[in-house]
């Protein structure tokens, strides 16, 4: 299967939890809790990286209750999650900016990637405090340092975002009903496979999986180019591009 990267939009856990009369936070503990387990089967299916959205930077203007609960999901996950992280072989990688994080939970995430990081068959990427532009942003500010206006590259820009050691997302799937992208991977889904779903996130389940994973093989990657030349080993500019006359 050639599907190396699948990032995750987790939607809909307000509205899992209206339904049943029970507060926000409800529904973000059992997002959470469908996180570990979307998380084991990625790994079933072997499909080495998955990243999660679990609070952007728009995110960060939620009501404070509802961000003092998220907070905490992360330290009891950054607490409790790391020896099934180490016995399923799982690394974790977290982007976004965390200058936003209190000072324990960066501590945390810290001593996560540390542990994680030796002996590990598939990534976990955790998007926390991350926006699309801000990466981007932050990866402008880092390149205008170091380098040649003349110079800038998309490998330099790439090269410089926080998923500079990840490969781009295959499959982005949302879940909740809504079709837009809300500033995730901004740069790096410019050639992903979006998939849909109105099922909310915590009842997102392993078999929808497959059904995205399945939909998303049936799907074309063509990447700009045809049928006849999608083939050709090398992207972007190269000898094989056409002239315009
Ligand atoms: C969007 O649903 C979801 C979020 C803003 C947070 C996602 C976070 C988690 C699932 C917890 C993850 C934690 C770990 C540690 C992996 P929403 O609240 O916008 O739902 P709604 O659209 O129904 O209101």
């Amino acid at each position: 299967m050639n599907l190396k990267h699948i990032a995750i939009i987790m939607d809909g856990n307000g509205r899992w939890a209206k339904k049943r009369g029970l507060r926000r936070s409800a529904g973000h503990r059992e997002g959470a809790k469908n996180a570990r387990r979307i998380t084991r089967a990625v790994g079933n299916l072997k499909v080495p990286f998955l990243t999660l959205y679990a609070l952007s930077t728009e995110n960060l203007y939620r009501p404070q209750d509802e961000l003092d609960g998220l907070i905490s999901l992360m330290r009891d996950y950054l607490k409790n999650e790391i020896p099934t992280l180490l016995e399923n072989k799982i690394r974790l990688m977290v982007i976004g900016d965390r200058k936003y994080l209190p000072a324990d939970v960066k501590k945390s995430i810290d001593n996560a990637l540390e542990v994680t990081s030796k002996d590990y068959k598939m990534t976990l990427v955790l998007a926390i405090c991350y926006g699309g532009r801000d990466d981007v942003i932050r990866a402008v500010k880092q390149i205008a340092k170091e380098s040649d206006v003349a110079r800038i590259t998309e490998k330099k820009i790439a090269a410089a975002l926080d998923t500079c050691d990840i490969p781009d997302p295959d499959l982005v799937i949302r879940t909740g009903g809504e079709y837009r992208i809300s500033n995730f991977l901004t740069w790096q889904s410019a050639y992903s496979e979006l998939y849909f779903t109105k099922s909310l996130w915590p009842d997102f389940s392993p078999a929808h999986l497959k059904r995205a994973i399945a939909a998303y093989e049936r799907r074309e990657r063509r990447y700009g180019r045809t049928d006849e030349t999608v083939g050709d080993k090398e992207q972007g500019p190269s000898k094989k591009m056409g002239k315009l006359r």
